[in-house]
């Protein structure tokens, strides 16, 4: 098994996720490397910060297709073509059919501006002030069919302020999100996690994540081990 694994980015926007994992990757010991960026969208600003890093970044456009199977085949295809292990969304905002999701089923990690199952789909800050939660935060999950669901692989929880607007909750949200991203992946591609039914779990001989990396608070999950003999 490669040690190494290679990760294909799909963003559609602004790639301040893919940024952070970009980052993470250039790490000596990170157990990732971005071997392409997919834009579906020509305009997506993360194109140029994706150039900038020296990586290839490509546009599948969705619009030039006449469906959402033309489309998700090139993508496959692009990505197959990369000799990718992982793909990693990043601000992808496309609904990806079964037959692709289950090519790539435990393979395909996505991030999500909310503590899932909860606020699924857009406008997740609006809706989590409107329904006055006093924490929110952020998830990286498989990706299923059904949108942003999927095996949870971790979790960072962000305290709602008084005061906060739909923008504030945000920043602090992506924040958090900055940090998750290239916990969960490091996680997955040093294969410390594994699927088991719905949850992801401890591979076995895995005890728990180091969190001493990532600079983890107590209320990113999965929780640190307990302290000796507890
Ligand atoms: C992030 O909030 C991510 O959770 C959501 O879309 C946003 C993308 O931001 N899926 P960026 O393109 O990574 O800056």
């Amino acid at each position: 098994m490669r040690t190494v694994k290679k990760v294909v980015i799909l963003i559609s926007g602004r790639g301040s996720n893919m940024r952070a994992l970009i980052d993470a990757c250039a790490e000596e010991d990170y157990p990732a490397e971005i071997v392409k960026v997919i834009s579906n969208r020509p305009e997506a600003p993360g194109l140029e910060i994706a150039a900038k890093a020296g990586l290839p970044a490509i546009v599948i456009d969705h619009k030039a297709y006449p469906s959402r199977e033309a489309f998700e085949s090139d993508l496959h295809q692009a990505i197959v073509e990369a000799d990718a292990d992982l793909i990693c969304n990043a601000g992808f905002m496309r609904l990806l059919t079964a037959t692709f999701v289950e090519k790539w089923r435990d393979r395909q990690l996505n991030i999500h501006p909310s503590l899932l199952p909860a606020f699924k789909g857009l406008h997740t800050h609006e809706r989590a002030l409107e329904a006055g939660v006093r924490i929110s935060g952020c998830t990286v999950h498989f990706v299923r069919t059904d949108m942003d669901s999927g095996p949870i692989i971790a979790q960072a929880a962000v305290e709602v302020l008084a005061d906060d607007t739909p923008d504030r909750l945000a920043a602090r949200i992506l924040k958090a999100e900055h940090r998750l991203y290239p916990m969960a992946l490091r996680m997955v591609a040093s294969s410390e996690v594994r699927v088991v039914g719905d949850r992801v779990v401890p591979a076995p001989g895995c005890v728990e994540p180091d969190f001493s990396r990532c600079g983890a608070a107590p209320l990113f999950s999965p929780p640190p081990p307990p302290p000796d003999g507890g």
